[in-house]
């Protein structure tokens, strides 16, 4: 079941995907917000366009965005799809702060977010614990504080040798993992995260998903993620948002009721996974077409 949505309306519940549970149901931090649609929000999109080119906001222009409405509640977890090039990154940079919207709005009150790309972008001169210090640092933590702060946070990420650890001493899985230890020394309460996973092997990405899920809610953040996978968009969030192309505008939303924790391979996570991959090459033909 899905809705056409031309705004960010309260998504559709997917009983399919939910064995009988109310979404929020013990999923996450603050469940009686979890829509977004009222109420308190962590990143509120409002009739945002952006065009890149000569011609900003007119002709020439190359229009990305178009009239994107977007709510996302404290302690939700929003999963964006859609094909390549259709602007997931872009809105992602908006929310960051990085760009600015040609119009439109975009709010995010509780301060600036983390982002975490597909590249871990550590420094490779420096161990992990340094990395994370850095930010820490740059977050205005006091430096006697840093070392402490750093370990735990490493811990945080199931990584408690890695302090000393250069970059390339450790696995693709492991750098991510100090890139996401290095994201919450940030102190955002806002985590915005671009195809981080996108380049690790299947059971390294599935025990990031769990890691990701636990963090997410201990620390009762607020997560929006972009993947071009779409049983990981149903894995990890409580809603999915796809975006078509050309201009990128919300296409559809799914709300996810199947309780945390998941797994890829649950019959609920597939059977959703499956219908939203139909949408999602839809949008990729009609794209392709352009
Ligand atoms: N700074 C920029 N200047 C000009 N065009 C840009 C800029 N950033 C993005 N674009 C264009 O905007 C469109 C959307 O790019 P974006 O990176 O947001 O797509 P995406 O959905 O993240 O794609 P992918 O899934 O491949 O990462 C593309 O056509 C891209 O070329
Ligand atoms: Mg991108």
């Amino acid at each position: 079941m899905s809705t056409e949505l031309a705004t960010a309306a309260p998504a559709p519940s997917v009983t399919g995907a939910g064995a009988g549970r109310q979404t929020g149901q013990q999923d996450g931090p603050h469940t009686e917000q979890q829509t977004g649609q009222h109420g308190p929000y962590a990143v509120r999109l409002e009739h945002v366009s952006k065009s890149f080119g000569p011609h900003r906001g007119g002709g020439g222009g190359q229009q990305v965005l178009d009239d994107i409405g977007l709510r996302v509640a404290p302690g939700e977890f929003v999963c964006l799809l859609g094909a390549s090039g259709c602007g997931k990154s872009t809105l992602l940079n908006l929310v960051a702060g990085l760009d600015r919207p040609t119009s439109g709005e975009v709010r995010v009150p509780h301060g600036r977010p983390a982002l975490m790309f597909q590249d871990h972008a550590l420094f490779p001169w420096l161990s992990a614990g340094r990395n994370v210090e850095l930010a820490l640092k740059l977050a205005g933590v006091p430096r006697a504080e840093r070392r402490g702060r750093a370990e735990e946070l490493l811990r945080l990420v199931r990584l408690p040798d890695a302090y000393g650890k250069r970059v390339h001493q450790l696995s693709g899985g492991m750098r991510q993992r100090v890139a996401l230890a290095r994201s919450l020394a940030q102190g955002s309460r806002v985590l915005l995260m671009d195809e981080p996973f996108a380049a690790l092997d299947a059971i390294t990405r599935d025990l990031l998903h769990e890691e990701l899920t636990r963090v997410w809610r201990e620390r009762e953040l607020t997560v929006l993620f972009v993947t071009h996978n779409v049983r990981e968009a149903v894995r990890l969030g409580q809603r999915v948002v796809l975006l078509s192309s050309r201009p990128g505008r919300i296409a559809h939303e799914w709300r996810v009721d199947a309780p945390h924790p998941r797994r890829i391979e649950d019959s609920s996570v597939t059977s959703l996974a499956r219908e939203i991959t139909g949408h999602l090459h839809e949008e990729i033909v009609r794209h392709a077409r352009h």
